[in-house]
């Protein structure tokens, strides 16, 4: 028998984030609570629409979402991401609009009141900046110790970043939120750009979508579109995508198993010079298989076979119905 996962997801839907979304709604030993959204590469009341829209296909009216923070901690909007995701954040495909609003309870409070109702079962998967869950750290001291594990997609280790030579998206919009979050004691596993990057969407996965015909598959495929024109255009040398928030929600759930992650102390940078927003990693034992030295406060993840992406297709193709 397979006991389901509590789950909490606190996204920016977001090309990625939708299809991470799909990928959970429509697994069967995972329990998805609730979604929270922030501002990144839309606004988070965009992102709450598109939560919605993306739930909606699957069938899934039951799951609350609720916009949370717009501005980082320091107050200033995020670099929004239209140029990646689309004018509305997912791709620009167009999906009826959703039957019922978001919640109106607060993303703060939501997060909270969802990990006191789970009784210490509830993870937290974050794929997007970490403004709320650093809020949600202040609103309530004990959040770490009312929380099972962490799963952040975010940053880069021995890898470029992916809004500056260093900072990767999620981390650097909102640098001093995620230095909160590392530093809350929490379990806590980090998926960064080193694993999303190359596990690969192409034209083939967009293709199988495409075949089997669900209304999830189909949106699946066209959401891709944008996505793909995005990294052609300045990050793989051939049509395709990185595969980074449907990942860390595998791992996050236990369907992929990491190659290699070992437990490192991982930091933010928070000045305000060129490497603004990466994370600091401390791999200097990369060359005696990473021990685990007493500050470790993460599990990073720097290699997975490479395979999942068919694994997420498979998941949209067999979970949703095919067409008529
Ligand atoms: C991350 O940034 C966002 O644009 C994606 O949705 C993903 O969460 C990758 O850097
Ligand atoms: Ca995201």
């Amino acid at each position: 028998m397979t006991t389901s996962q509590a789950l909490l997801v606190d996204c920016d839907t977001g090309v990625d984030d939708a299809l991470a979304l799909l990928y959970l709604a429509l697994s069967p030993d995972v329990d998805l609570r609730a979604v929270t959204t922030v501002g990144g590469n839309t606004d988070a009341r965009q992102a709450a629409v598109n939560t919605l829209q993306v739930l909606e296909l699957v069938g899934r009216t039951d799951i609350p979402v609720a916009p949370g923070a717009d501005r980082t901690l320091r107050g200033s909007l995020p670099h929004y991401a239209t140029h990646v995701h689309g004018d509305n954040g997912i791709g620009n495909v167009r999906l009826p609009s959703p039957a019922a609003p978001p919640v109106t309870v607060d993303a703060v409070d939501l997060i909270i009141e969802t990990a006191r109702q789970a009784e210490g079962e509830l993870s937290l998967l974050a794929t997007a900046p970490l403004t709320n869950l650093a809020l949600a750290l202040r609103r309530e001291p004990r959040l770490p110790e009312m929380i099972r594990h962490v799963t952040v997609m975010g940053g880069a280790v021995h890898h470029p970043g992916n809004i500056t030579p260093l900072a990767e998206a999620n981390i650097g919009n909102d640098p001093e939120a995620a230095a909160l979050v590392l530093e809350a004691g929490w379990d806590l596993t980090i998926v960064p750009l080193d694993v999303t990057m190359r596990e690969n969407l192409t034209t083939a996965t967009q293709r199988d979508l495409l075949a089997h015909g669900s209304a999830a598959s189909v949106f699946a495929a066209r959401v891709l579109d944008v996505y793909f024109d995005f990294h052609e255009e300045v990050a793989l040398p051939y049509r395709g995508s990185a595969c980074h928030d449907p990942l860390a929600a595998a791992i996050a759930v236990g369907h992929v198993t990491p190659l290699l992650a070992p437990r490192l102390h991982v930091g933010v940078e928070t000045g305000d010079g060129p490497a603004r927003g990466a994370l600091v990693a401390d791999t200097r034992g990369m060359y005696l298989s990473y021990p685990e030295r007493a500050d470790a406060n993460a599990r990073v993840v720097l290699e997975t076979d490479g395979r999942f992406p068919e694994r997420l297709v498979e998941r949209i193709r067999t979970g949703g119905s095919a067409a008529a």
